[in-house]
């Protein structure tokens, strides 16, 4: 669940993570001072390497001798890729940063052989041809991916090969038993609808499962938040809109899988999800017109997010929360510069507000979701009902509680009194707030921390319950602890 996502696009990878040229370059050419920062978000998946550029991929680009390596036109984002950053890159910094590799193959214009040929290089043995070829490469062990993405967004036009859902099932099916047999105990991710807003959704979902069988471990959701709005309780509200999707696609998976009679039913893998709305790339609308080819890595949709936009993200992870008996996997798209939580200008790093959000949560994840009761002041919203001035999750981890809430009101402090029932609480932890004097301030470069997670006092302990004080359009994560 607090996972990100690394795709070749704009400066994700290059100027982003990797960028052998800066000061804090590291023996591996990775800059260390985003590493330190995203170390900081304990992300556990993270998804390579794309995204749209998947579809227009070769893999074999990205391996053996650097020198040697061919400079290729992106198709999907229109520049030129050094291909200086590739799978074992990919993998060996997921290995150092201790996160759970998860690696998308290319059925755009990838075949279920180059895909299978992937999973050979990543996971076969030395003696094999391509465990060779990988040992050769200075990685005899195998890396063990264990997580698969078959594609991405294949129902979108924008993508790379896009096909109809009965293609991209048969695409998916054949690709997925092919590097079965070449590992046998991997997952395997197919493609949801890439957008609940278009008008396949969530008929091209049901088509993919039912389609694909009872072999599907996940199924792809991917959720950008756009802000049509200068409501900011309509806009604080959006983690809802993302409960409704999960509850459209329980039913479905629920239908198929009573349908077909399958004893186990996939989970849902929100592979890409974030706030973006301020900046869009020419090329996924020019689809039909022959796009300009920029140079390398250049600048592409770096949002700079407010206050507000970090809120909006804690919906997202909320709503998560709520739902972690099938939300499975999920992934913040993306991890530096392209709608990320961090910003590099040459050698300086923008830590943005997005990033203390997610933050806050993941270092509270240990422990079950549990199924919050809550009573309290609420306000209607136009055309999307009643909604509560709090939206709160907490998480029971063996002595202590944490508690995640966000105070949707521009105006008031919210008071939140806390219980637990059958157990007593009895002190106080480690416990924040991100908040701000304006709900739509943000760091910038000459005011870098004015968005910035704080100390949160005043939390009491009396009689087994909490209490605590949200300030107005806040995020408040309360740790506390328990008696035993
Ligand atoms: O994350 C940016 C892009 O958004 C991804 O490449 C694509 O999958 C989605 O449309």
């Amino acid at each position: 669940m607090f996972g990100g996502f690394l795709e070749h696009m704009g400066r994700c990878v290059y100027e982003g993570v990797y960028e052998p040229t800066s000061r804090h370059a590291d023996e591996h050419g990775c800059r260390t001072d985003v590493l330190e920062q995203l170390a900081r978000l304990r992300m556990t998946a993270v998804r390579y390497p794309g995204g749209n550029f998947v579809s227009g991929y070769d893999w074999r680009d990205g391996v053996g001798p650097r020198a040697q390596r061919p400079v290729r036109v992106d198709r999907a984002w229109s520049n030129l890729e050094s291909n200086q950053f590739g799978t074992d890159e990919f993998l060996q910094l997921a290995d150092r940063m201790g996160w759970t590799p998860m690696m998308a193959v290319n059925l755009g214009t990838g075949t279920p052989e180059s895909a299978s040929d992937l999973v050979a290089y990543c996971n076969a043995p030395v003696g094999t041809p391509l465990g060779d070829e990988r040992a050769a490469n200075g990685h005899p062990d195998p890396y063990d991916v264990g997580l698969w993405c078959l594609g991405n967004e294949m129902d979108g036009p924008w993508q790379i090969g896009h096909t109809t859902v009965e293609e991209y099932t048969r695409r998916a099916r054949e690709a997925a038993a092919c590097m079965r047999q070449v590992s046998p105990g991997i997952e395997v991710v197919a493609c949801g609808s890439s957008d609940p807003n278009l008008r396949h959704f969530p008929s091209w979902d049901r088509a993919v499962l039912a389609g694909f069988g009872p072999g599907l471990d996940h199924l792809s959701v991917h959720r950008y938040a756009r802000k049509l709005t200068r409501d900011t309780r309509r806009w604080l509200s959006f983690g809802r809109i993302v409960d409704a999707q999960i509850d459209q696609l329980r039913t479905v998976l629920a239908d198929v899988a009573h349908a077909e009679g399958w004893e186990r039913t996939p989970t849902l893998s929100f592979d890409e999800w974030n706030v973006w709305y301020r900046t869009m790339p020419t090329s996924l609308w020019r689809t039909r017109l022959p796009a300009r080819v920029n140079g390398f890595a250049p600048p592409l949709i770096e949002e700079v997010y407010t206050l507000e936009d970090a809120l909006v993200v804690a919906g997202f992870l909320n709503s998560f929360l709520r739902n972690a008996d099938l939300v499975r996997i999920a992934n913040i798209a993306q991890v530096v510069n392209v709608i990320a939580p961090l910003l590099t200008r040459g050698d300086d790093l923008l830590v943005q507000s997005i990033h203390d959000a997610f933050r806050m949560f993941s270092e509270r994840r240990s422990g079950d979701s549990l199924r919050v009761t809550q009573r309290g002041p609420t306000f209607d919203l136009w055309r999307a009902g009643t909604q509560p001035v709090l939206d709160v999750t907490a998480v029971l981890g063996r002595r202590e509680l944490h508690v995640l809430a966000v105070n949707r009101d521009p105006r008031r402090a919210a008071p939140l009194q806390v219980e637990l029932s059958g157990r007593v609480i009895a002190g106080v932890g480690e416990c924040e707030v991100l908040t701000a004097e304006d709900p739509r301030a943000r760091n910038t470069w000459r005011d870098p921390d004015r968005v910035r997670a704080r100390p949160l006092s005043g939390v009491g302990v009396t009689d087994g319950s909490a209490d605590v004080v949200l300030p107005p359009v806040s995020l408040a994560a309360v740790s506390l602890r328990l008696a035993d």
